[in-house]
């Protein structure tokens, strides 16, 4: 069924406090962008499965999406020095990212521009002084062009302007370094419509890298970055009242949000879950309290008059400030606690709060419609005054690897282990259904259709090239 006229669908919300509510009793209030709400309906029909299991679907993506889109590439601190490179890669493509001088970042196509050969092998760090193609050794400076061809009487023909590396639209945003192969594509910071007003307020270019963890995926790119887009799933996959009077926001093609309250569990909005095991008897405050012990907080029990939300607040500024040598004294009790997620269409999430401070990139693996690589990466504020230390290297994890054995994740271990436990199975019952597609909540899930909308633009050739921009 497709209900796109009727005036009430998606206006239904769960039921007991909003997030917006919860902001406003908060002890220390949220910045303006954490205030704001935008939804809109944008109807109901089933997504069909072979947008996730289809070759075809998958090599349109690769011809359509992929090659015309903003995505980053990595981050800055990976480039400090002159020199420094950076190898991108997503299905087919791959992408030379370098520090070419001082104030200057360049990316180009890593294929040689003589017989096609790759400059670098794989993705990761390099430094070099500039390229050399280990074929027949042609060469080119830092800024991509030529430097010189071995047995240049050879090539009369060649004119050098002409087989310079071939140029990759390259610029910056919040510390990240974002490439577009589509040399039409419009400019980035149009691209990223509300995002750079909001992250004003949680800026992200001064954040360095704590960890990046990358894991292959036993699903397709899409589906493995739906588990992250909704909390819907809180209840059953991770037996948690967390979550079910969450916040989502559509802000235009490219940009979606959600907030989900910590600290506040708002259990009226279990009210259709099976059983009563959080609303009957409700959390108390100190129970509360005690989930949160994991983020590892001074107080105990929450004293009078105050609740374990601001409570966890507080301890989180004292231990989090002293740590990182900052003041936190000012920043709101939602950026300290919550999960507020915001997701950068095809692929990218960025979250702005202190405790959650995650950044993950969900991409294809090589040519292979079934699988993909998560991108998960702990970004960390840096104290005052203090530079970016070298970043570290990416810990891989194996497909059938748990979480749990990179240590330095913590308490979230287990959690990304249940995100992604669930995906082989989704990927499979694709396939063995007999029901033509996903059905998905007009409200919670609002945020994979909207996805799937702007993949369509792409998909019929609109998606990215600045004449197309329809402002929107
Ligand atoms: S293929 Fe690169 S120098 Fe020949
Ligand atoms: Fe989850």
């Amino acid at each position: 069924m497709t209900d796109k006229d009727n005036p009430t669908a998606g206006v239904a919300r769960a039921s007991g406090e909003t997030v917006a509510e919860i902001l406003s009793q908060d002890r220390r209030k949220a910045p303006a962008p954490l205030l704001e709400s935008r939804y809109e309906f944008l109807g109901d029909a089933d997504i069909p499965f072979t947008r996730y299991t289809s070759r075809e679907f998958f090599q349109s993506e690769i011809d359509r999406l992929w090659n015309r889109t903003w995505q980053w590439a990595c981050r800055q601190e990976h480039l400090q020095e002159v020199g420094d490179t950076w190898v991108y890669e997503v299905g087919p493509y791959s992408v030379i990212v370098v520090r070419s001088g001082e104030d200057t970042i360049q990316a180009f196509l890593n294929s040689c521009t003589h017989r096609g050969t790759k400059l670098f092998a794989r993705e990761g760090s390099g430094y070099s002084g500039g390229f050399t193609c280990p074929f027949h050794g042609w060469s080119w400076h830092l800024d991509g062009t030529i430097d010189n061809i071995p047995a240049r009487w050879d090539f009369p023909h060649v004119c050098d302007s002409g087989h310079n590396l071939q140029p990759v639209r390259c610029e910056q945003w919040g510390g990240f370094i974002f490439i577009n192969m589509d040399p039409q594509a419009r400019p980035l910071l149009e691209y990223l419509d509300v995002l750079p007003d909001h992250f004003q307020h949680f800026p992200l270019e001064r954040r360095r890298i704590r960890l990046h963890v990358q894991k292959i995926l036993p699903a397709n790119w899409k589906a493995a970055q739906e588990a992250f887009m909704e909390a819907y799933h809180n209840f059953e996959t991770h037996n948690s009242p967390n979550g079910a009077n969450a916040q989502y926001d559509i802000f235009g093609k490219y940009v979606s949000r959600f907030i989900h309250n910590i600290g506040n569990y708002s259990v009226d909005a279990l009210e259709d879950y099976p059983g009563d095991k959080w609303r009957n008897p409700p959390l108390t405050e100190n129970e509360i309290l005690q989930i949160l012990s994991a983020y590892g907080l001074e107080h105990e029990e929450v004293p009078a008059g105050e609740t374990a939300r601001s409570v966890a607040a507080e301890d989180l500024r004292h231990r989090l400030g002293k740590k990182w040598g900052l003041d936190l004294s000012g920043i709101s009790d939602s950026l300290m606690l919550d999960s507020i997620e915001y997701h950068l269409f095809p692929n990218m999430f960025f979250f702005p709060g202190i405790n959650i401070p995650m950044v993950y990139r969900f991409r294809p693996n090589g040519d292979d419609v079934d699988c993909s690589i998560f991108d998960l990466m702990i970004l960390e504020p840096l104290g005052d005054g203090e530079t970016h230390p070298e970043p570290p290297d990416p810990v891989r994890v194996e497909i059938e690897q748990s979480y749990t054995e990179v240590e330095e994740l913590g308490w979230l271990g287990h959690v990304y282990d249940e995100d992604t436990s669930n995906l082989q199975m989704q990927q499979e019952g694709f396939k063995t259904s007999r029901k033509p597609g996903l059905t998905l909540g007009n409200y919670q899930e609002a945020r994979i259709r909207r996805v799937h909308m702007t993949l369509d633009d792409f998909m019929a050739g609109e998606g990215g090239a600045a004449e197309d921009y329809s402002g929107e």
